[in-house]
């Protein structure tokens, strides 16, 4: 079976890697790793939240391209919209530790940070990675975001049970990074990618 260090369904495919402040935003560098190691282009924007809990640096380093953490502030060079620049290059978002607050915030369509305004300015398939706890999950607010996000398109991998960052066992964490781009490959393979849909999230 061909997974994503085989480079199935990734090879040369330009893949946006959205970043979330969940504790589970470390793994973001497994999952970019993982993608590259299969051949995909990578390009990445985090939550200012997101930052807290893994450097850009990280994840530049890589990817291979600078990372997007300020809407509001942009680079010195080019036109300074970089939600549009990454909207407009992205094949296939990836949004992972994707927190109840970011689950939220997508399914408002808010605008207010690199990565929401970038996830509401693109058509491309939008995979999401939510990272929390039981209650957080579970919570009729979370469930009503998730449908709402679902119904528009996007499609979740994860969560799984399993330990929690507070130890405790439960619904919420994260799917594991191969996993995760497992079933990026296979929307790519399978022409999710190519193909720009109606707006997703
Ligand atoms: C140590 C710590 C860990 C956190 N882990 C999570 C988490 O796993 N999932 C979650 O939904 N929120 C978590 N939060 C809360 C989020 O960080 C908070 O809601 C934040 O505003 C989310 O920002 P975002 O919208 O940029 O993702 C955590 C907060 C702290 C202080």
């Amino acid at each position: 079976m061909s997974g994503p260090a085989s480079g199935g369904g990734l090879a040369g495919r330009r893949v946006l890697v959205l970043v979330g402040g969940s504790v589970a935003a470390f793994k973001a560098a497994d999952v970019v790793a993982l993608l590259r190691v299969g051949g995909a282009e990578v390009r990445c924007a985090m939550t200012p939240a997101a930052t807290r809990f893994l450097g850009p640096l990280t994840l530049r380093a890589l990817s291979g391209n600078p990372v997007v953490t300020d809407l509001l502030t942009p680079p010195e060079r080019g036109p300074g919209m970089e939600h549009l620049t990454l909207s407009g290059w992205a094949e296939l978002q990836v949004a992972v530790a994707a927190s109840a607050n970011l689950i939220a915030r997508l399914a408002l369509g808010l605008a207010d940070d690199a990565v929401t305004a970038t996830v509401l300015a693109c058509r491309a398939p939008l995979l999401l990675a939510p990272a929390m706890e039981t209650a957080m999950w579970e919570h009729p607010a979370t469930r009503e975001h998730v449908t709402t996000l679902r119904n528009r398109g996007a499609i979740l991998v994860g969560p799984v049970a399993g330990r929690l960052a507070s130890g405790r066992e439960g619904e919420g964490r994260m799917a594991e990074p191969a996993v995760i781009v497992e079933a990026a490959a296979a929307l790519l393979a399978e022409g999710g990618g190519a193909a720009r849909r109606g707006p997703v999230g």
